[in-house]
């Protein structure tokens, strides 16, 4: 049925070349009838010019270059000496391309910035996480934390600046009327993260464990905003029993 449907896409769409991944699924996901590509495959810049690489990396497919939400084959130079899809990878050109045209070739997740595991309970949906969220001081902190490959925070150690402004004066890190607004939105050009998640590399901040099990409230993002996960009023196993995976208690 699935090849049926898409079969059909396909002949509408693009009677010569196939408007369909297939060979290499890295950065895309199912949407429930196609593999389409995620925001992050191509979420960051291309090292060299965009025009170097339409040439060293050239479309064939009538949907042109990977964007968010299409089905446009990778473009075959990326990955493979292939001419049809589904080709086979060869892991050389795709580490090539990674580091030279990752936009291009639809593989900024699989750059240094995007390339690192989320948190195994996410208070959103990582995969479809857009631009303007990973700009939106609304969310930037909570995907620091949960889904850090989709914003390119990898390597920013879970801490964010909430606003994307923050160094353009960094006098207001020391001015003494806007240390509220600094300690919530200039986290991290201010030194402000807490210890468990400061600059530089990620670390796995509490415990050894890699999932943590549900949250039994859904007040839980409230309640952190509001120091519940650090306060000790509450015993560890309160806190646990309630709010584990946003405490990340494990
Ligand atoms: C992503 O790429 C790696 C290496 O090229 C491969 O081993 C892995 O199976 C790919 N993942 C998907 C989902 O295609
Ligand atoms: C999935 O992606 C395909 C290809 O872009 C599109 O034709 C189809 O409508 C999408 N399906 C859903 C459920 O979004």
């Amino acid at each position: 049925m699935i090849a049926l449907i898409s079969m059909m896409i396909v002949s509408f769409l693009a009677p010569d070349v196939s408007a369909v991944i297939g060979g290499d699924l890295n950065c895309t996901t199912f949407n429930g009838s196609a593999f389409v590509w995620t925001p992050a495959a191509v979420a960051c810049s291309n090292f060299i010019s965009d025009a170097s690489c339409a040439v060293l990396y050239p479309t064939t497919d009538t949907l042109g270059f990977p964007a968010p939400g299409n089905a446009a084959g990778r473009p075959l130079a990326c990955y493979t000496t292939g001419s049809v899809t589904p080709a086979a990878v060869i892991q050389d050109m795709k580490t090539a391309a990674a580091s030279t045209c990752p936009r291009t070739c639809g593989l900024c997740c699989q750059t240094e910035a995007y390339n690192c595991p989320n948190v195994a309970y996410p208070r959103l949906n990582c995969a479809s996480i857009t631009l303007s969220q990973c700009n939106s001081p609304a969310w930037r902190t909570i995907i620091a934390a949960d889904c850090p490959s989709a914003c390119g925070f990898c390597t920013q150690g879970g801490c964010v600046d909430a606003v994307t402004n923050c160094g353009t004066d960094l006098s207001i890190c020391q001015n003494i009327g806007m240390q509220s607004f600094v300690n919530t939105y200039c986290q991290r050009t201010c030194g402000r993260c807490p210890s468990t998640t400061a600059s530089g590399s990620v670390t796995v901040t509490s415990g050894t464990c890699t999932s943590y099990i549900a949250d039994s409230s859904s007040n839980c993002a409230s309640w952190s905003r509001n120091g519940f996960c650090t306060n000790t009023f509450y015993t560890v196993a309160q806190r646990r029993s309630r709010c584990a995976t946003t405490c990340r208690i494990c």
